[in-house]
C-alpha cells in the first residue's frame, strides 16, 4: 500500500551512522528496512536488532548486519508499526504475533518511532483486541485470570492449530468492553502469572509517522 511505503520510508531518514536500530515487524516497517538497505549501499553504517524471525530473515537477505541474541544492550532508535493508535498515542501491537520482542526493543530504545497508515488511528482502544502472549504451561489458568479482568479471550489459531510465537508461546486475543486506563490495564495484565507480555504499548511512541488527509507524510510528536 502506498501510504505504508511513504510512512515506512520516511522513518529511515532518522537513522544515522553508527546507530543500533531496532527493526520492527510488519508490512509498514518493511519499507523502512528496504530503504535502510538502500542507504547502506550508499554508505550508511548501522546495526539492526530484529524483533521477529520474519524481520531477521528479511534483514539478513538484504545484508543488514544484525546484533546477535544475548549481545543486545543499547538500542539508539526503534522503528515499528502498530495495529491501533489512540488519541494519546497509546498503541496496540501484536497483530503479527511479535509483541514480546517488539516491546523489549521499544522499551530499550532511546527513541521509538511508529510508522502507520492513517487507518490505524482509532478513537477508542476498546474497539481493538489486545494480543496477550501466554506461556503454554497452564494456559487455561492464565486465560481464566485474564477473563477476570473483564475481557473475552480467543486463542489465536493458524491452520486449525494454535499459533505459536517466535518464543514458543500462545497468543490470546482479548476484547474488552471498555478500556478506561490503558496504563493500568497493561500492568494488570502483566501481573498475571503465565503472561509473557501484552500488546498495549503505553508511553512509548516518541514520534508517529503517518499521512494526512491530503496524502502528505506528517510526523506527530
Ligand atoms: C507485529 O506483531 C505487529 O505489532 C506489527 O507491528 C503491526 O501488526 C503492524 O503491522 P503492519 O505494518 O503490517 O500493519
Amino acid at each position: 500500500m502506498e501510504s505504508k511505503r511513504l510512512a515506512g520510508e520516511k522513518a529511515a531518514e532518522f537513522v544515522k551512522d553508527g546507530m543500533v536500530v531496532g527493526l520492527g515487524t510488519g508490512s509498514t516497517v518493511y519499507y523502512t528496512i528496504m530503504k535502510l538497505a538502500e542507504r547502506m549501499k550508499q554508505g550508511l553504517v548501522f546495526k539492526g536488532v530484529p524483533t521477529s524471525v520474519e524481520t531477521e530473515k528479511i534483514a539478513a537477505r538484504l545484508g543488514i548486519p544484525l546484533i546477535s541474541k544475548g549481545e543486545i544492550n543499547k538500542i539508539d532508535l526503534g522503528i515499528d508499526g502498530a495495529d491501533a493508535i489512540d488519541p494519546d498515542f497509546v498503541l496496540i501491537k501484536g497483530g503479527g504475533g511479535a509483541l514480546l520482542r517488539e516491546k523489549i526493543v521499544a522499551e530499550a530504545a532511546d527513541q521509538f518511532i511508529v510508522v502507520a497508515d492513517p487507518g490505524k488511528f482509532v478513537p477508542n482502544l476498546a474497539d481493538v483486541e489486545i494480543p496477550v502472549e501466554v506461556i503454554p504451561f497452564a494456559s487455561e489458568l492464565t486465560e481464566k485470570h485474564l477473563k477476570s479482568l473483564g475481557c473475552h479471550t480467543k486463542l489465536r489459531v493458524n491452520n486449525n492449530t494454535a499459533f505459536i510465537t517466535d518464543n514458543g508461546n500462545y497468543i490470546l486475543d482479548c476484547k474488552f468492553e471498555e478500556i478506561k486506563n490503558p496504563k493500568e490495564l497493561e500492568t494488570q495484565i502483566l501481573r498475571i502469572p503465565g503472561v509473557a507480555e501484552n500488546g498495549l504499548f503505553t508511553d512509548m511512541a516518541n514520534k508517529i509517522i503517518t499521512l494526512n488527509a491530503l496524502g502528505e507524510v506528517v510526523i506527530l510528536a
